[in-house]
């Protein structure tokens, strides 16, 4: 059992909890005859002896059974496991409210406890899951006896990977109705000093860059108020101890498995004691609950690394692999796709679309993806978004005909939505200008010349459901790229009342989960590719529900290397939407090898964003080596380990990752000299993750090396003459 409970371990320490993962501990430690549910120890696994003496409840202020006059003293200084506001713990709290009386401070004391098989399902909110013998549950069950809330504070926690996902579940046991004004999921308080933190950050094209940042008495805010994860900020942090490296210290991270406005702060208080805080923003958000009622919050998962950030890395990745995605598509191969956005962007038609298909499933592509532009009278991004109907104009015979016909050269067929918008130039807005999220008297700000519309409605989420279902029952397509170009302003719904507005930007992202359900439901073996502007929604929240997600619109090789090692710190590579695109990049103009390209999207799905009937020979002629190269390499980049081995981002000169199958026999590393640099000696990489004892070859030459070998003495790329090229090193045992 993962659990273990004691009781009673010293006139102060009336409980422990610790919980326990393959190489972690995390102690939780019920003190005082009140019982304050204290954070005791997180890090590297240790034993039970004396637990009970960590605490420093032995020194000024003291309890507050023995020091009250000093209570705020003790609430202020004490690590807490979920602080809650306006009682005396000054630094960021976790839960605050406000009562009908207009007051805010909350109180939380121990109860009980519950221990539990499993992981219980959160309603409505993707999360991780895991069966009875891989996870159990530890349940605090606290109150506020003043307002008779009860707080259920959940803790799973996984028998294979060091992960420790955590939850609140509130209900208001009261008489009185409650406005709940932050509720976070998790608190990891510890009284340890000297940290930097790992967080993700960008804008359009240029998302999930990484940013370290020194802790000290500044708070540290990472957060998104945009309704969606962002392009901004991904919602994810990791603190490490500051010598702490990829491959050695001690590193702290988690990742919020949501989709809509987030906060996570860090905060050095006064005694140089460390505070991190991962919930739902707390900006506008005011959720009213009825005496009876309960409010769930999301998950927030922590992974524990004594092994630096390299092992952190791998932790998710195995997490999310096998605990979080669900789609039957999770453990196969992607359909190798086309799509034409940056082929034809809107100027298309059934008979180019078929032309592009004809040559793809010639080189060896299986599947066409339409992209924005088929419905309503969208010839640009000006109109039709909520008027999924056919453009028979561009599709003329229709989309069954077009399917049908993709399907005859043997290929499957994917389409475009965005399901969550209304453009103001649309049929669905004339009739129905209220579905718009928007303040009254007011104009709404366009963005992209569009709306958002109000998912938190009944009305809204069915129109829109049978809208998308509807094309789909149409014909056999069998891949859906749900796409979401703006962020939410305006906040405003037409049916919540005036003391539940608060609850819109919340309620929006329960709506789109429940879509996204449905969907998966009646159509169980589509393939779904979440995408916002590129990679605004790229979170494990949208994992639940799609294997994977679009990165970035930035689809040139050299930028990706950035993007795509940003995105890898936290999520697998079986999820990151990749495509080679043509030449000069449309993002940034640069002109790079097709070799290239294909070998950074390689480090993803895989697929193109081209014309292929348009671009050079020379290029079309290596697209059926690449499908080779994809369908030889996909299962070893898909359910290997990851390892980092050098970052352009971080030495300006070249970039260097690889895979490595889970029994060290065969491995993939992908180097990328990004710039050429004269009369240098060839360059030694010290790979990773090898077994010390094996033997490898290296694809293409003869000597053969011990693993261990490889990755202390290093393997010597030769320099190449000139700049973006790159190599795939495949790796064997012998
Ligand atoms: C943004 C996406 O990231 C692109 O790939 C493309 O689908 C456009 N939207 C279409 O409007």
């Amino acid at each position: 059992m993962a659990i273990t409970h004691y009781e009673a371990l010293s006139a102060s320490v009336k409980h422990l909890f610790k919980l326990d993962t393959p190489n972690s501990s995390y102690v939780i430690g019920i003190i005082d005859d009140e019982g304050f549910v204290t954070h005791v120890y997180y890090g590297d696994s240790i034993g039970d002896y004396h637990l009970e003496e960590i605490p420093r409840i032995d020194e000024m202020p003291f309890l507050p059974s023995n020091n009250n006059r000093d209570r705020c003293s003790f609430l202020d200084s004490c690590p807490m496991e979920y602080p809650t506001h306006g009682l005396g713990d000054f630094r960021q709290d976790c839960f605050k409210i406000e009562t009908v009386n207009g007051n805010a401070g909350v109180s939380l004391t121990y109860k009980d406890y519950r221990i539990e098989k499993g992981k219980p399902d959160l309603p409505g909110l993707p999360a991780t899951f895991g069966k009875e013998d891989e996870v159990s549950t530890l349940i605090l069950i606290c109150e506020d006896a003043v307002t008779g809330i009860e707080y259920q504070l959940n803790y799973s926690v996984f028998e294979d990977l060091d992960v420790i996902t955590r939850n609140v579940r509130i209900l208001n046991k009261g008489k009185e109705p409650l406005y709940l004004t932050r509720v976070y999921s998790a608190c990891l308080d510890m009284d340890n000093e000297d940290y930097t933190a790992l967080t993700l950050h960008g804008t359009w094209a240029r998302e999930r860059k990484i940013t370290e940042t020194k802790l000290n008495r500044t708070r540290l805010v990472v957060e998104s108020v945009r309704g969606e994860t962002s392009h901004q900020d991904n919602p994810f942090i990791a603190v490490k101890e500051a010598t702490a490296t990829d491959r050695y210290g001690r590193v702290y991270a988690m990742n919020f498995v949501y989709s809509g406005n987030f906060r996570i702060t860090t905060q050095e208080d006064q005694f140089g004691q460390l505070r991190v805080t991962m919930g739902i923003s707390d900006e506008d958000f005011k959720w009213k609950l009825e005496p009876g009622a309960d409010f769930v919050s999301p998950e927030a998962v922590m992974v524990y690394s004594g092994e630096g950030t390299g092992k952190m890395t791998r932790t998710f990745h195995d997490l999310y692999r096998k605990h979080l995605i669900r789609s039957p598509y999770k453990d196969k191969k992607r359909p190798i796709l086309i799509n034409n956005w940056e082929a034809t962007y809107f100027d298309f038609d059934t008979d180019k679309l078929i032309s592009i298909a004809k040559e793809a499933s010639r080189l060896g592509i299986e599947m066409l993806v339409m992209d924005d532009g088929w419905f309503g009278v969208r010839n640009d991004d000006n109109t039709s978004l909520g008027d999924w109907t056919v453009n028979e104009n561009k599709l003329k015979g229709g989309l069954k005909y077009l399917v049908d016909e993709v399907n005859k050269l043997g290929m499957k067929f994917g389409i475009w939505f965005e399901p969550e918008m209304i453009s103001p130039d649309s049929d669905l807005y004339r009739a129905h200008p209220d579905w718009a999220i928007a303040i009254p008297n007011r104009v709404p700000s366009r963005a992209r010349n569009q709306y958002v519309l109000d998912l938190s409605r009944e009305d809204v989420l069915e129109h829109t459901y049978e809208s998308v279902a509807k094309v789909l029952r149409s014909a056999n397509i069998e891949y859906v790229k749900w796409d979401m170009n703006r962020q939410l302003s305006d906040l405003g719904s037409a049916l919540l009342p005036a003391d539940r507005m608060g609850e819109l930007y919340h309620r929006y992202v329960l709506g789109v989960y429940s879509l996204q359900e449905r969907l998966l439901k009646e159509f169980p073996n589509l393939l779904l590719e979440n995408c916002s502007g590129g990679g605004a929604r790229f979170d494990p929240g949208m994992l639940y529900y799609s294997p994977q997600i679009w990165c970035s619109d930035d689809t040139d090789a050299i930028e990706r290397l950035s993007i795509q090692e940003g995105t890898a710190l936290v999520y697998p590579l079986s999820t990151m939407g990749a495509h080679v695109s043509d030449c000069p990049n449309h993002a940034v103009g640069r002109t790079t090898p097709f070799e290239t390209r294909g070998h950074v999207a390689l480090a993803g799905t895989f697929g193109y964003e081209l014309d292929v009937t348009k671009i050079p020979e020379e290029d079309r002629n290596m697209i059926p080596e690449q499908v080779k190269m994809y369908h030889r390499y996909n299962d070893l980049v898909r359910e290997g380990d990851y390892y980092r081995i050098a970052s352009f981002r971080a030495n300006g000169v070249y970039d260097c990752y690889g895979v490595v199958k889970k029994d060290k026999s065969e491995a993939l590393f992908t180097y990328v000299q990004v710039v050429a640099r004269v009369n240098y000696h060839s360059r030694r990489i010290f790979l990773q993750g090898l077994a010390p004892d094996k033997k490898y070859r290296i694809e293409g030459e003869d000597a053969v090396y011990t693993g261990e070998v490889l990755m202390k003495a290093g393997y010597r790329v030769k320099t190449m003459h000139g700049d973006y090229l790159s190599r795939l090193i495949h790796i064997m045992e012998v």
